[in-house]
């Protein structure tokens, strides 16, 4: 099954469906207004801890830029949607992170401020709890889809760079690891 598909299935294993596409659309207006602060903290947060620190120094005004972009596309979808594009984009940003040397631990981490600075905006801008609870959930099926391409790909990429440097097949590597 090629990657993408698993990403389809993935949707559907959570129940992705037209109404979360509705609500992150709806949620744009939010976080072009409220995105900003959560961005800075995300840096902020990095820039405390030494192995983080290092790798975004002289550099955090353009990371906050994609970080930008890559917030709009969470609301708004790539090339209009949650499909092939959007996987092929986010396939990209775990290789990304493994050739500058991240500990994939630092990813989960942040994905919890997004999480947690995402529901303080929408708390501050919803007044229905109803609607809070539906457009948060709909917030947390994307950023876990984000995470689940992200964690993949990352993986992908390390057994790639293993068996380039070691010579083994890829296939070889797999059977290892699943060897009991
Ligand atoms: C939720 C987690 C994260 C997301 C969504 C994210 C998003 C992105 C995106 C979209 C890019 C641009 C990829 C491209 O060039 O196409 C990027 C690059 C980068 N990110 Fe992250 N990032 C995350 C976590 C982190 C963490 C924890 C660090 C820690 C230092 C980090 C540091 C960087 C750096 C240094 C680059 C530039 C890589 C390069 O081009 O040399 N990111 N990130």
């Amino acid at each position: 099954m090629s990657e993408y598909n698993n990403f389809a299935e993935m949707k559907k294993f959570i129940g992705f469906t037209a109404s979360d596409i509705e609500n992150l659309n709806s949620m744009a207006p939010i976080f072009e207004q409220r995105g900003d602060a959560i961005t800075d903290f995300f840096y902020e947060t990095l820039s405390l801890y030494p192995e983080t620190a290092a790798l975004i120094e002289g550099r955090v005004d353009t990371l906050k830029e994609t970080h930008r972009r890559w917030m709009r596309e969470l609301f708004a979808g790539v090339d209009g949607g949650y499909d092939e594009a959007y996987f092929d984009n986010r396939n990209i940003i775990g290789k990304v992170h493994v050739k500058i040397g991240l500990d994939p631990r630092w990813v989960e981490g942040v994905m919890n401020i997004i999480r947690t600075g995402g529901h303080a905006a929408l708390t501050q801008e919803l007044e229905s709890a109803a609607e809070l609870g539906e457009k948060f959930s709909s917030l947390c099926k994307i950023l876990d889809l984000d995470l689940m391409i992200i964690n993949l790909s990352y993986a992908d990429e390390r057994l790639t760079r293993l068996a380039a440097f070691t010579g083994m097949s890829r296939k070889l590597i797999e059977n290892c690891i699943k060897s009991g």
